[in-house]
């Protein structure tokens, strides 16, 4: 074992973070886990990961589940296509591997919504497979502790960080090694300014030596995202709310309200859905206005709430859903503000 390897899991061991994923050994977990812990916290993760594990136990619970069904468990996470990736993925698992995931990360890497670092992940934390999990907080800590000054963002940057990840671990207990980088990169080696007081790797660190730890790694500089208005409508039919499952590949899946891109007045609003439902709305009333920060791009909304004839027909694509049935469908926290005004 490496000296950096021993001081490691020797904090681990002292310090490591109980989560409900932990301690067990059971892929389908693992996998299940490390899905959710992408671009999600893992204090978010727990409940989550919590009420998924009891509705769809096993691979096969999953792969038999309907769609709209896992989206509402995911419901609040974001990035629900990793809900989407990850049913497909148990479907393959049942056909292909009679449920069992494989443990070599390059037949792992081969199943739906598994790339290189999930690949990783539970090979090490399943099946004590030698493999490297670089996930964000590895990348700052390996290019603090190996003095690594060039972006990680270049593909030969993060495969020489995966290289140095293999020639550090303790090939005894990777997936404890994988765990104890992601912990201390998300309580001791954090972004900006890091705690090397706390750190039990400082000794042997190089930026912490040279100074620098708080300026690694070198991540390019982020476009901010781009800003889209839209006006959304709650439209109402008698008891009645007018949904959408989107078919775009952002929140494919999703049920959101009726919206279209840019501001425009209340009247206009009246004219256009005048015509898409063939009869004037009884009222068209402006509400407050919304902001949702995705990766890339922020939906700008003015909020608007309409009034439609009672027992019309729902347009092509539209459903209309029962005010008291709203909570079936998987409503994105997009529409957080919408969602109260139905
Ligand atoms: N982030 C992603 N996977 C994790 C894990 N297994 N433990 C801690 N943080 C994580």
């Amino acid at each position: 074992m490496t000296d950096m390897a021993e001081l490691l899991l020797a904090w681990y061991d002292a310090e490591k973070r109980a989560m409900p994923w932990r301690g067990i050994r059971d892929p389908y977990r693992t996998w299940v886990s490390e899905i959710m812990l992408q671009q999600t916290r893992v204090d978010t993760v727990r409940d989550y990961y919590t009420r998924f594990i009891a509705a769809f136990p096993d691979v096969f619970a999953l792969a038999e589940a309907d769609e709209a069904d896992v989206l509402k468990l995911w419901e609040g996470l974001g990035y629900y296509s990793r809900a989407r990736n990850l049913q497909k993925g148990a479907r393959q698992v049942a056909e292909r591997f009679g449920g069992i995931l494989p443990s070599d990360p390059s037949v792992l890497a081969s199943i739906c919504g598994i790339g290189p670092y999930t690949a990783g992940a539970i090979a090490a934390i399943a099946y004590d497979v030698p493999a490297a999990a670089v996930d964000g907080n590895v990348i700052r800590v390996i290019s603090r502790f190996s003095g690594i000054r060039k972006d990680p963002t270049v593909p030969a940057v993060h495969a020489l960080i995966e290289k140095t990840v293999l020639s550090l671990m303790d090939k005894n207990r990777p997936g404890d090694f994988d765990q104890a980088l992601m912990d201390l990169g998300a309580t001791v080696c954090v972004p900006g300014t890091p705690d090397c007081d706390r750190c039990p790797l400082r000794v042997l660190c190089d930026a912490y030596a040279a100074g620098d730890a708080q300026d690694l790694p070198l991540l390019p500089a982020k476009a901010p995202p781009k800003v889209k208005p839209y006006d959304v409508c709650v439209i109402r039919s008698g008891t009645r709310v007018l949904l959408r499952q989107r078919t775009e590949k952002l929140l494919n899946g999703m049920y959101v309200c009726w919206m279209r891109e840019g501001h425009s007045s209340a009247a206009d609003l009246q004219a256009v859905l005048a015509g898409q439902f063939g009869t004037e709305p009884l009222s068209v009333t402006r509400r407050e206005s919304a902001k949702h920060v995705f990766t890339h791009l922020v939906w700008d909304m003015d909020l608007y709430l309409v009034t439609l004839p009672p027992e019309l027909s729902a347009p092509a694509g539209y459903v209309f859903v029962n005010a008291d049935e709203l909570d079936r469908y998987p409503v994105p926290a997009a529409m957080k503000a919408a969602r109260k005004l139905m």
